[in-house]
């Protein structure tokens, strides 16, 4: 059985009296102790697919259809109570900007132990006990220090890496994991990475490991999604897709990684947009920017095309 499963997920953003399709008709499932890539560019629908899992959407967004199992069970039969008892303990999340989801006026270890009470942790000397435990098992330096610490006093990186401890603290089973390097330099990032594969490996937790930079997924993930424009557009083992990309989004993806030989040359972009959701569509979104484009492609988003070993891929160009 999966840990988690989207069946036919669409959320919609209401502006002003109309509802755009933000994230549409997407399915997919984590398995137990996994870690799922989600990648694309800017405003493909990736962080409103992991908010709509916990139920965090802001208001004037919303679930138009489609369901989501959590071990099993729909989390639409939960009631708010259930669901909030569910966030935190055994599905947590961190974002993109750490420091701004601290509490600047308060310590990091108290910030750490208050998810512990949250969750029925009442002796304090416990709270703390597991706090210092936590910290030294994710390989904090000098958890005293850091316990009495105020979050201005920390770097982005570090800031970052207590956020994974507070959402790590409850050992859930699946930590979603949104854009967590992007604000990072290149060596906090690889210790952001390092963390998320020791909580993965010695926790046991899954992990949705959202980024928009494919070679980032292909270094800790086993699987990944690509996403275009609410879509999802190709799917499978990160080895298969990196090496043989199969849908012209990805090889797109793909040509637009920096390498060592270009260093100091411009990036290979991609080009044109990805469409704004205000504007109708029909067929494949990716279709005016692709070099592969036929009539076909305007007429309807293509069914799934299944290329073996679990990977599917929706381009017309698979379909016989
Ligand atoms: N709070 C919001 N209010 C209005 N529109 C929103 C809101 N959040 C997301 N959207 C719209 O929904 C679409 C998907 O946004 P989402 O944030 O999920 O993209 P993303 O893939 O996470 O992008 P990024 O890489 O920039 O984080 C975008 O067109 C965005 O403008
Ligand atoms: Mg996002």
């Amino acid at each position: 059985m999966s840990l988690l499963e989207l069946s036919h997920v669409s959320i919609g953003v209401r502006r002003g009296n109309e509802t755009f399709t933000a994230v549409d008709d997407i399915s997919f499932s984590i398995n137990e102790g996994e870690i799922l890539g989600l990648v694309g560019e800017s405003g493909c629908g990736k962080s409103l697919t992991c908010l709509s899992i916990p139920g965090l959407l802001a208001p004037g967004i919303e679930r138009l259809g489609g369901d989501i199992c959590f071990k099993g069970r729909s989390l639409a039969a939960l009631s708010p109570a259930e669901l909030c008892r569910l966030r935190g303990k055994e599905i947590s999340m961190i974002f993109q900007e750490p420091a701004a989801s601290l509490n600047p006026l308060r310590r990091i270890g108290a910030q750490i132990a208050e998810t512990l009470e949250l969750h029925g942790m009442a002796d304090k000397k416990k709270r703390r006990a597991e706090t210092l435990d936590i910290m030294g098992n994710l390989g904090l330096s000098e958890p005293e220090k850091l316990f009495r610490a105020y979050p201005h006093e920390l770097s982005g990186g570090m800031c970052q890496r207590v956020m994974i401890a507070i959402a790590a603290v409850c050992r859930p089973a699946l930590l979603l994991a949104d854009e967590p390097t992007t604000a990072l330099d290149t060596a906090a990032q690889t210790q952001i990475l390092e963390l998320l594969q020791k909580i993965n490996r010695e926790f046991g937790a899954a992990i949705l490991f959202v980024s928009h930079d494919l070679n980032l997924v292909n270094r800790v993930c086993g699987r990944a999604l690509v996403m275009y424009a609410g879509k999802i557009v190709e799917a499978g083992n990160t080895e298969d897709i990196f090496s043989r990309p199969a849908h012209p989004y990805t090889q797109s993806l793909i040509g637009a990684i920096p390498r060592r030989e270009q260093k100091g040359k411009p990036l290979a972009n991609i080009p044109g947009r990805v469409p704004p959701i205000e504007e109708p569509r029909r067929g494949c979104p990716f279709a005016p920017r692709c070099t592969y484009a036929e009539e076909r492609c305007a007429a309807a988003f293509p069914a799934a095309a299944d290329l073996g070993g679990g990977r599917r891929v929706y381009c017309v160009r698979h379909i016989p």
